[in-house]
């Protein structure tokens, strides 16, 4: 810090008082030898004695004082002028400095506090990871956008609420963090269902760390999930996929041996029957048997079919148009009674690539599948939006929704199987084979079903 540059009032004034002093005392010998004094006038020389008593007496007065401030300041350092300078301002002006000078430094230091904050806040904000912090007794203390979004949470309704209060005391996550924090290590990647308190299900993957200052001691625990359920989705799809690729397979080869076996025994009634004479009751049964043998044809042809590999055509189509006349075309050949029916596109769908006759197909299954569940008439929606983006993937997704009889849960698993049918006179093959057109658009199927209320199916296309 620059000194300022030193005056010294003392040191002026007392060689002032001293060219005073001196002139005076000039004055006053030169006035004592020349000048007379006047009779009834002023005693020039008596005056200019009193006034070089009274320049002596500030004189002297001036030099105590300035003795006295030195010793007072204590400063012992050598004097530059006649006293010292003036060291108390210049010390509390340095103090200034320092003040503006620290005041400075600890806004600057609160600055880059905000600044790294927000710099979190940013991260934690911008990833796609759920994150949050809990402390060393299990309250939540940070709580990102993204965990919101996953866990279907508002952050402040589980800000300051503990793990059990917020997920459940028995639930994975207060188990997982108990886990952590009693064994002191890291849980990677642990992948599990998780029931929400809102009764949705959706798959997560986890880690968990302990979390801890710099030096070393324990805050808390940190909790960072990623949502899985559609990844879980696509791959339960895959899985499906190759499980019906070798069924399919497997199948269409004992068909084949059915067939040929099937042939052999109709070849046989034949001739049985053309040895038969024509009064014979046997023909009857001859009959029954030609019957149930070309039913079985019928339905090991149907199964062929849907066994046959398939490569789909695709070609964009506008949905909107596309989705009117193909329900119109699948009523006409679905025995009345109708149900009222309401085809809708939203606008922004965008043209997708479609095998016309392979989607034809799947989207008459499900509409003949809605007409029977409603035998008594209801109500047919059929709509085309768009989904929310999966990451980059982008979807259409169809719906059929009825409100007929319903898919009792237990029974929801089985109905995409092959030769699964509660109906008397049903295949079991309408939804395996709209499963498999799915699969071969690189789409997902699924539904969602309540008794005696209706059954959705949702088809999602993606949009190439
Ligand atoms: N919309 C629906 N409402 C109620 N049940 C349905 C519906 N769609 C399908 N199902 C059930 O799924 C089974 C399998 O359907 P599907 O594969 O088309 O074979 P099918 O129609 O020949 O029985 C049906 O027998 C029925 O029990
Ligand atoms: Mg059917």
């Amino acid at each position: 810090m620059a000194l300022r540059p030193r005056s010294n009032p003392f040191a002026i004034l007392t060689a002032l008082l001293l060219v005073l002093f001196l002139t005076t005392l000039a004055f006053n010998l030169l006035t004592a030898q020349r000048i007379p004094t006047a009779p009834g006038g002023v005693d020039v020389h008596a005056a200019t004695e009193l006034l070089l008593k009274v320049l002596g007496g500030i004189i002297l007065l001036v030099l105590l004082y300035a003795g006295f401030a030195r010793i007072v300041r204590r400063d012992s350092s050598p004097s530059t002028g006649f006293v010292k300078d003036n060291v108390f301002l210049d010390v509390v002006g340095r103090l200034r400095d320092k003040e503006h000078e620290l005041e400075r430094l600890r806004s600057a230091a609160e600055e880059r506090a905000r600044e790294i904050e927000s710099y979190n806040e940013n991260i934690l904000r911008s990833v796609s990871s759920g994150v949050i912090t809990f402390n060393r007794e299990s309250v939540v203390t940070t709580f990102n956008d993204a965990a919101g979004r996953i866990l279907r949470f508002n952050r402040a309704d589980v800000i300051g609420k503990t793990c059990g209060e917020v997920f459940g005391a028995n639930s994975t996550v207060a188990g997982l963090l108990n886990r952590c924090l009693s064994t002191g290590e890291a849980i990677t990647r642990e992948e599990f269902e998780l029931y929400l308190p809102h009764g949705e299900r959706i798959w997560i993957g986890v880690s968990t760390t302990l979390l801890k200052d710099r030096e070393g001691r324990l805050m808390g625990t940190t909790f960072v999930c990623t949502d899985l359920t559609e990844i879980k989705a696509l791959q339960e799809q895959v899985e499906m996929r190759e499980r019906m690729t070798v069924l399919g397979q497997m199948s269409a080869g004992i068909a084949h041996e059915f067939r040929n076996l099937m042939g052999t025994i109709l070849g046989a009634v034949k001739l049985i029957a053309r040895q038969t004479p024509p009064d014979s009751p046997v023909h009857e049964s001859i009959q029954t048997v030609t019957h149930v043998i070309s039913d079985m044809d019928h339905l090991i042809t149907q199964f062929l079919n849907f066994a046959r590999k398939t490569d789909p055509d695709l070609k964009p189509v506008d949905m909107g148009p596309w989705l009117k006349r193909v329900v119109e075309q699948v009523l006409e050949q679905v025995p009345p009674p109708h149900p009222h029916v309401e085809v809708t596109c939203f606008p922004d769908v965008p043209r997708i690539r479609i095998d016309e006759v392979l989607m034809r197909q799947a989207l008459g299954n499900l509409v003949q599948n809605a007409v029977e569940a409603m035998p008594g008439g209801g109500r047919l929606t059929v709509s085309a939006g768009l989904r929310p983006p999966l990451g980059r993937r982008r979807e259409v997704e169809v719906r059929v929704i009825d409100s007929g009889a319903g898919i009792p849960q237990d029974r929801l698993g089985k109905i995409f199987l092959p030769f699964f049918t509660t109906k008397p006179k049903g295949t079991g093959l309408g939804l395996a084979l709209v499963h498999k057109i799915v699969l071969l658009h690189n789409g997902r199927i699924d539904v969602e079903s309540q008794e005696r209320k209706g059954t959705t199916f949702r088809i999602s296309l993606p949009i190439a």
